[in-house]
C-alpha cells in the first residue's frame, strides 16, 4: 500500500484554489503588477496591525498548549516591525490614524476566539500567514521596497531577520503539520479554518479596494 498523502500536503493541495483567489484579488494584484499607490501599500501595513496583534496576542494564550507551542516562536514575531513600519510611513502618531476595515474586525475576532479556545484553528491561523509570508510575502516586500525607494524602513514586516533560510523553515513546519496528533475529523476542522483564513484575506483585498474608491472619489 502507498504511503498515504502527507497532512501537509493535503492542506496546501485543498487550499490551493483560495489562495490563487487571495493572490489574484485586484487590491492585491494591482499594488504587485504596479499600480497600486504608496498609500494603498501603506493601508495594508495598518490592517496587518490590527491582524498581527490578534494572531500575537493569541499566541502568548496558546504557549504552553502541547500540540500550538510546537508553531510558535519569537522568531517569525512581526508586531514590533509593524509597528517600526507604521511610524515611518505613517509618522508617530501612527496608533491615532489606523482603523480596522469590516473585514479586519471579523478576522481578528476569529483569530481571538480560536487562540482562547482551539489550537488546531489557531494552527490554522498561524499557518495561512506566516507560511504566506515566508513565502509571496518575501516577493512582495522585495517588489514594494523597489517600487516606493524603502531601504529596510517600511518593509520591515516582510524581512525575517532570524530566519535566514526561509525554505529549510517552511520545510520544518511542515513536518510538525504532519506530526500533529489531529484525527482526520480534526484535519478536515483545521482545513476548513484555513480555507476562512484565506477568504478573510481575499475579503480583507475587496475592502481595501472599495477603501480606495471611497479615498479617490
Ligand atoms: C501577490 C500575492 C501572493 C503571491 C505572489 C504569493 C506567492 C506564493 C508562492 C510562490 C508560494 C509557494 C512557495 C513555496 O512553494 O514554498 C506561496 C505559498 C503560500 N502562500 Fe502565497 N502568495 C500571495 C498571497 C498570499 C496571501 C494573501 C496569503 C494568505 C494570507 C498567502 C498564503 C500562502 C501560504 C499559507 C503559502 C504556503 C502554502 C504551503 O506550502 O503550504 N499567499 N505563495
Amino acid at each position: 500500500m502507498s504511503d498515504p498523502t502527507p497532512f501537509s500536503a493535503a492542506l496546501r493541495e485543498r487550499s490551493s484554489r483560495a489562495h490563487s483567489s487571495s493572490e489574484s484579488a485586484g487590491f492585491m494584484s494591482d499594488l504587485v503588477e504596479g499600480q497600486g499607490t504608496r498609500e494603498d501599500y501603506v493601508a495594508l501595513v495598518a490592517q496587518h496591525w490590527f491582524i498581527y496583534d490578534a494572531l500575537e496576542r493569541a499566541a502568548s494564550e496558546m504557549k504552553d498548549d502541547p500540540v500550538a507551542r510546537v508553531f510558535i516562536t519569537d522568531k517569525l514575531t512581526r508586531l514590533p516591525a509593524l509597528e517600526a513600519d507604521l511610524a515611518y510611513l505613517v509618522g508617530p502618531d501612527w496608533r491615532d490614524r489606523i482603523e480596522p476595515l469590516p473585514t479586519t474586525r471579523r478576522y481578528v475576532e476569529r483569530i481571538a476566539e480560536v487562540g482562547r479556545t482551539w489550537p488546531g484553528g489557531f494552527v490554522a491561523h498561524h499557518y495561512t500567514r506566516y507560511l504566506g509570508d515566508l513565502s509571496g510575502g518575501l516577493f512582495i516586500g522585495r517588489l514594494m521596497a523597489r517600487r516606493f525607494g524603502f531601504d529596510t524602513n517600511g518593509i520591515g514586516f516582510y524581512l525575517f531577520d532570524d530566519i535566514a533560510d526561509p525554505k529549510a523553515f517552511k520545510d520544518v513546519y511542515r513536518e510538525q503539520l504532519d506530526a500533529a496528533p489531529w484525527d482526520a475529523a480534526e484535519q478536515e476542522r483545521v482545513i476548513d479554518e484555513v480555507l476562512l483564513a484565506y477568504r478573510f484575506n481575499t475579503e480583507l483585498f475587496e475592502d481595501l479596494a472599495a477603501a480606495k474608491r471611497v479615498r479617490v472619489a
